[in-house]
């Protein structure tokens, strides 16, 4: 995954916050997640005033791109208007780590500050399909 790609994915992210539905917390995100193949799909968070169906971007982003028939990532950005990069919520790590396998994850905000770690060093021991069995 080379710069120019992340920088990409960023700005793809940027753009999808722009449409974030959040009446209710003013709290916008954006999300963007590449397949191999480098096509980017988006997400914004999209709030609801039974709170507890909001969706995030990150998984809005994913879901996009499942339903499209994707199925190899090779990274995410998800970008906040925050001094202190926003990191995915514990959910979305897990819908991440299922979808994506162990891919970089980018915070970024508005100002061009950026931080990328892999998705197991944010959801370590991670549960998922191997426990199924
Ligand atoms: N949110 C996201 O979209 N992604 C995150 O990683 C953190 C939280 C949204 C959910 C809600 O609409 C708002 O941010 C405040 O929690």
């Amino acid at each position: 995954m080379n710069n120019k790609n992340v920088k990409e994915l960023i700005e793809s992210a940027k753009t999808a916050r722009e449409k974030a539905f959040a009446p209710y917390s003013n709290f916008k995100v954006g999300a963007a997640v590449q397949t191999k193949s480098g096509k980017i799909f988006t997400g914004c968070n999209i709030e609801n005033a039974s709170y507890g169906l909001t969706m995030c971007a990150e998984r809005v982003a994913i879901f996009k791109a499942i339903s499209e028939g994707e199925k190899e990532f090779t990274n995410i950005a998800v970008v906040a208007d925050t001094e202190n990069l926003t990191p995915p919520c514990g959910p979305c790590r897990q819908i991440i780590w299922e979808f994506c396998g162990d891919v970089p994850v980018t915070f970024a905000n508005l100002h061009g500050k950026t931080e990328t770690l892999p998705i197991k060093e944010l959801l370590p021991r991670a549960f998922d399909a191997k426990f199924l069995k």
